[in-house]
């Protein structure tokens, strides 16, 4: 199976690394184009038989499964590059949220699906949302899943959850990480306590606790309750928390939708009304 990659930025190449050391995907079989053509050679550097084309369309023509990993911006103009050579057997996969299938099943004639990736499917773990679109057959999900399976959990979603499921599995590790980083500088500020030890301890916290969610049969609520004696020191934490964190959520969740509408009406521009 061959395996096209166009946007080798900061996704394409996790994806692209990661495939390569599961042993998911042989350098051999696969090929990836990137605007900046140095940066798809340095992966072939990187990985010797992985091939770096100079065109879009040098990748698309013999991929099996073609990622296509830019921003929602560059998104029609790779479509008009890659549309005349794509052909109905091959599958064409999205990593964007805002680029609906109906965007790519309207101007491309290939299958469809989207992948909404994780900054943590680097280290093998998280998931990966999976949306098909309608020409997508049982052998193309079954290959797919295959080797996203490798590098993390494929979770079927429904399209109009794509943007809350990314706020969670996407956004979630950089929302976490300013949370640890606040944390942390906090305990460094307050206490003098060595940074790199602060940050090691909230960093096996974060571990420790994921395996718990995922693994030790705990959901947030009966984990905290567990924690949390009644009059102690987490609860004093917690009631602060709970005061100056209320409401912050909802506003993280109305603001990325709010930005994801925007970047869809660009995309919508840009498929159905371009500039002349
Ligand atoms: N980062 C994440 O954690 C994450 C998670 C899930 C989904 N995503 C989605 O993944 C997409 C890519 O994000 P990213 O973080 O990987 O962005 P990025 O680091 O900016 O990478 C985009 C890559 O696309 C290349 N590119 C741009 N226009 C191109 C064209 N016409 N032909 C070929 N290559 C082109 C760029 O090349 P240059 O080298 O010339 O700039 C760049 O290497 C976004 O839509 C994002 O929403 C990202």
């Amino acid at each position: 199976m061959n395996v096209g990659f166009i946007g080798t930025g900061s996704m394409g190449s996790i994806l692209i690394e990661s495939m390569i050391r599961t042993g998911a995907l042989h350098p051999a079989d696969m090929s990836a184009a990137n605007r900046t053509y140095e940066k798809a050679e340095c992966l072939a550097r990187k990985y010797p038989g992985l091939k770096a084309v100079r065109s879009n369309q040098e990748a698309a023509l013999h991929s099996d499964i073609l990622f296509l990993c830019v921003k929602p911006k560059e998104f029609k103009k790779v479509i008009d590059e890659i549309k005349t050579v794509v052909l109905p057997s091959q599958l064409v996969v999205s990593i964007t949220s805002p680029v609906l299938i109906r965007h790519l099943e309207d101007h491309m004639p290939c299958k469809v699906a989207k992948i909404i990736p994780s900054i943590t499917n680097y280290v093998c773990s998280g998931a990966t949302l999976v949306i098909y679109g309608k020409r997508v057959e049982e052998t193309d999900v079954n290959t797919l899943e295959g080797l996203l399976k490798n590098i993390s959990k494929p979770l079927k979603v429904s399209e109009e959850y794509t943007r809350v499921c990314s706020d969670l599995s996407s956004c979630g590790p950089a929302f976490l990480s300013f949370f640890i980083e606040q944390f942390v500088n906090a305990a460094v500020e307050h206490t003098g306590i060595p940074k790199e030890e602060a940050t090691r301890l909230a960093s096996e916290m974060v571990l420790g606790t994921g395996l718990l969610l995922t693994q030790g049969g705990f959901s947030p609520e009966s984990l905290r309750e567990r924690v949390t004696v009644p009059g102690g020191i987490t609860a004093e934490g917690l009631r602060m928390m709970s005061l100056d964190l209320d409401g912050t959520f909802e506003r993280l969740i109305r603001a990325t939708h709010d930005k994801y509408k925007e970047e869809l009406e660009k995309v919508e521009g840009l498929f159905y009304n371009p500039a002349p």
